[in-house]
């Protein structure tokens, strides 16, 4: 197999720590970045980004490392950056996923940074979220006034229509293996339900429509026995099987339909909306996961990802499954305007499939959904993605006017950049590319939040 995935490779690192996913030490703060090209004038506000850096330098698993945020400021047409740490008990007291074990405010915060509400929350989906300001300052744990008693996941939803934020939690240890949480445009929480599911399973992702939220029950299990046999808490068992659940954004456990679908995992969601009676949804799709256990996360052909589309029809209870391209890709994104709504387009980025640990590759990728017709943006030779998030123009340009925005990595000249691409020619040149003061490793999952 090739082995593509560090500018530094070094055989006695795991994989999460070697080449760009090798944590930083710097927290930095710089005005006046070196920019290529022109940022647009309408580009006001603050692109925020996750990911794993382990203060110590190691971390057991990728999932582990302290959470970083890296900030990149855009104003008038230039440009700054800060990087700081979430400032968690998990950092300050160097605990790990043993030793933070039971205490709920212990993340990593390491996953998201989403804003709602006026607050800004960095998410990791085994614990409380941390509140940060735009400063980069942590704040402190976040549990909606008390009354969030368990984790939460990193992939909430925000109803563009209504404000409202909608998440859910799993749980390995004792039932309800899942919880479903209703958040109103104020911020404030005013549902939660326990949502019966037949065992512990870990749950990254789902989707939401109008009315409905969609729960993915697929068959990452947790299990005892996987951890005698192959030390991990965590196997995929097939057999287990897989269902999609629809429940009414209000409903509770008696109003969930499941649906069987054949067994996979998706981590991440596009998007997905109701049409004609159906429910259809863009998804990222993998026929295994973690195979050999909690650590192999990624291992070959069947672990990578693929754009595919469920459509559910309500009235005769019929999934159909449809993979829509060959083209490996993860990180999935739309323009947030879209979310739960008829979206036309979703972005997402290459992953190596001729590798054996997560690599990401040298495009983004731009769906047209419908048909699955797929734009490809070449960063260049050697350069590596991360996620594409979209950012309109305006408040009220159409869907898809706008820009990508991607932090990515030249493994050459081991420099880090913003690139900034205009979404309507997706496969031109970057309109600007922005120059980092330092590396930025490759991370998780970030948002574009504009001036108000
Ligand atoms: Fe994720």
């Amino acid at each position: 197999m090739r082995d593509i995935a560090g500018d530094n490779t070094k055989k006695d690192l795991l994989w999460h720590l070697q080449g760009n996913w090798a944590p930083v030490e710097k927290e930095l703060s710089e005005l006046n970045l070196e920019v290529k090209g022109e940022i647009p004038k309408e580009l006001n506000g603050l692109f925020l980004r996750n990911g794993m850096n382990p203060k110590s330098g190691h971390s057991d698993h990728w999932f582990f490392g302290n959470g970083m945020l890296h900030g990149l400021y855009l104003e008038n047409g230039k440009a700054s950056y800060k990087n700081r740490y979430v400032v968690t008990p998990y950092l300050e007291k160097d605990l790990n996923v043993i030793s933070s074990f039971g205490d709920l405010t212990a993340s990593p915060a390491n996953t998201h940074i989403i804003e709602h509400a006026g607050k800004v929350l960095a998410l990791e989906e085994a614990h409380l979220p941390w509140e940060v300001d735009k400063d980069l300052n942590t704040l402190g744990v976040f549990d909606f006034d008390g009354k969030l008693k368990g984790a939460m996941t990193a992939h909430p939803r925000i109803c563009p229509e209504t404000g409202e934020m909608f998440f859910f939690s799993y749980s390995m240890m004792g039932e309800p293996y899942l919880n479903y949480y209703r958040v109103d445009s104020a911020g404030q929480l005013v549902q939660s339900e326990p949502i019966e599911i037949p065992r512990p399973v870990m749950m990254h992702d789902w989707s939401i429509t109008r009315n409905h939220v969609i729960f993915m029950d697929l068959p990452i299990v947790s299990d005892m026995d996987l951890a005698v046999t192959t030390g991990s808490p965590f196997g995929f068992k097939p057999e287990c099987g897989a269902r999609l659940g629809v429940m009414p954004r209000d409903g509770s456990n008696k109003d969930v339909r499941w649906f069987e679908i054949d067994p996979c995992y998706v981590f991440h969601s596009f998007n997905s909306f109701e049409q004609d009676g159906k429910i259809v949804l863009y998804v990222s799709r993998q026929q295994e996961a973690m195979v050999g256990g909690f650590k192999e996360i990624y291992g070959g052909e069947s672990t990578v990802a693929r754009l595919w589309r469920w459509t559910i029809d309500l009235s005769s209870g019929e999934v159909k499954e449809e993979q829509m391209d060959d083209g490996a890709c993860d990180f999935p994104r739309i323009d947030d305007r879209r979310i739960g709504l008829k979206s036309d387009f979703g972005y997402s980025m290459q992953i190596e499939t001729e590798v054996d640990s997560l690599t990401f590759g040298n495009h983004l990728y731009k769906y047209e959904l419908q048909s699955g017709s797929r734009i490809d943006h070449d960063l260049g030779s050697n350069v590596a993605g991360g996620e594409p998030v979209f950012a309109p123009s305006s408040k009220n340009s159409e869907e898809d006017e706008g820009w990508v925005m991607s932090f990515v990595h030249e493994r050459d000249t081991r420099k880090s950049k913003m690139v900034i691409i205009d979404s309507k020619n997706f496969e031109s040149e970057p309109v600007a590319e922005i120059y980092l003061p330092q590396r930025i490793p490759y991370g998780a999952h970030g948002s574009w939040m504009p001036n108000k």
